[in-house]
């Protein structure tokens, strides 16, 4: 990694745990390789993510329906899957250092850390096992999902049951998933525990080719949406495929100085729903009420990381710029979309009025209070959490009832009625 890239990774680690947008997980025990928790920041970023996927998925698009499924399934589901048998990673480790790699990240033999010869790979299933019971001998063995979507397939069923779904439809989720990763780090690059949000469309087989077509312009052109250089994007397609694929891309954040896949685009084809049909012995199959044809829908996945995105879009929005550091964030993802500060704490008449409006902005959005400093302080400490825009009450305010609204983006402040904020909040945060 070149050097100003791994500056540039460690300075956005270091603002997310200043700032509260991520800690490490069980930080005050040493820690735990491959957790994370979201802080206060974070949690407002992330949610604001997730809503725009959801939002995305199932109020733009008439036949995608949303289910949120248990983390835990019965362990048959992993067999069925094919998880048991080849959700494995080969591991190597260096003889001299005992360091260890996935063999499938290593070039030529030898310790990339130390130079020392590294062991024969050895095969490590990655999913997560639990047990499950009281009573010792009455355990059972469990495992914690390894992808987040196996219960979107053990549901199908159940949404065409139960709504008016008909082929071809989505069932989306986003929901967590575990993964006893050989080699957790990059931050949230790799975790153990992470958040996947996921699309599965079920077709008629004649139309996969159409169809994966189609989702795979339709999710670029929602990340390009929110990113702040759509250009930083792009697609790879994979050669080595997952067992359950026939065709994949990824949608990558290619200026990322760690890995660049973000979301998957998958052709499952009839994969998962004729093996769970095998494995379970119901039938999942799909009869077409006007033809009457009788079919193994096929399908096409969209599977994305929450975390991932996460940051990518703070390494896309981190900018340094003459004295201030500015997150470029779309508004619309901000954990604050406004900050309220009175000129002066000491000036009771202006703190009254700033709070005043304070508390009626936030009847709307996320608003922050900060009386700290000078306003100069208080500018820069909201550009580094993008905060679109920061609101001054002075004595003007107290005469006129207008105050100064400073755009983050290009620092400039114009004064505007208390009257007309709201809306030009609004108007941002919905372009
Ligand atoms: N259901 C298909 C599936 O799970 P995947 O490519 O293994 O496919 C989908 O995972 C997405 O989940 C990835 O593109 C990535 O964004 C995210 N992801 C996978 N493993 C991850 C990990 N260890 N930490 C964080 N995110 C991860």
């Amino acid at each position: 990694m070149a050097k100003e890239e791994q500056n540039l990774l460690e300075k956005v680690v270091s603002l997310c745990k200043r700032r509260g947008f991520i800690f490490p997980g069980s930080e005050i025990y040493g820690g735990l390789a491959g957790f994370y928790d979201y802080g206060p920041l974070g949690v407002e970023m992330k949610n604001n993510l997730k809503s725009l996927w959801w939002k995305w998925m199932t109020k733009e698009h008439e036949d995608i329906v949303g289910i949120d499924g248990a983390i835990i399934t019965n362990p048959e589901v992993w067999e069925a899957s094919g998880h048991v048998k080849s959700f494995v990673d080969p591991l190597v480790e260096c003889k001299k250092c005992h360091h260890r790699f996935k063999a499938d990240d290593i070039e030529g033999d030898k310790c990339p850390d130390c130079g020392g010869p590294l062991t024969d790979p050895k095969i490590f299933n990655t999913l997560v096992p639990t047990r499950l019971g009281v009573i010792e001998d009455e355990k059972i063995d469990a495992y914690l999902r390894g992808e987040a979507c196996q219960t979107i397939y053990l549901n199908y069923k159940n949404v065409l049951d139960s709504t008016r779904v008909k082929i071809p439809f989505g069932i989306c989720q986003i929901g967590k998933a575990f993964r006893n990763e050989v080699t957790p780090g990059n931050f949230l690059f790799r975790q153990r525990e992470f958040e996947q949000w996921d699309l599965q469309w079920f077709c008629h087989p004649s139309e996969m080719g159409e169809w994966f077509d189609y989702w795979k312009t339709e999710r670029m052109d929602w990340y390009k949406s929110i990113f702040t250089n759509p250009d930083n994007l792009g697609f790879y397609e994979h050669e080595k495929l997952a067992h359950y694929a026939k065709k994949a891309f990824d949608i990558e954040y290619k200026a990322s100085p760690i890995g660049k896949e973000m979301e998957g685009i998958h052709w499952r084809g009839d994969w998962d729903l004729s093996r769970h049909s095998e494995y379970s012995g119901q039938d999942l199959s799909y009869t077409d009420a006007e033809t009457n044809e009788k079919f193994i829908p096929n399908i096409v996945e969209t599977s994305g990381g929450v975390d991932r995105t996460f940051l990518f879009l703070l390494l896309d929005a981190y900018q340094e710029e003459d004295d201030r550091v500015v997150l470029k964030l779309h508004p619309k993802l901000a954990p604050y979309k406004v900050a309220v500060f009175p000129l002066l704490k000491n000036k009771p008449e202006l703190v009254n009025k700033a709070k005043l409006i304070y508390q009626d902005l936030r009847k709307d959005f996320n608003a922050v209070w900060d009386d700290r400093g000078n306003i100069g302080k208080r500018y820069y400490s909201q550009d580094e959490i993008g905060t679109p825009y920061c609101i001054t009450v002075d004595f003007q305010t107290l005469e006129d009832n207008t105050v100064t609204l400073r755009n983050r983006d290009t620092t400039k402040q114009k004064r505007v009625s208390v009257d007309e904020i709201s809306k030009i909040i609004k108007d941002k945060i919905s372009q």
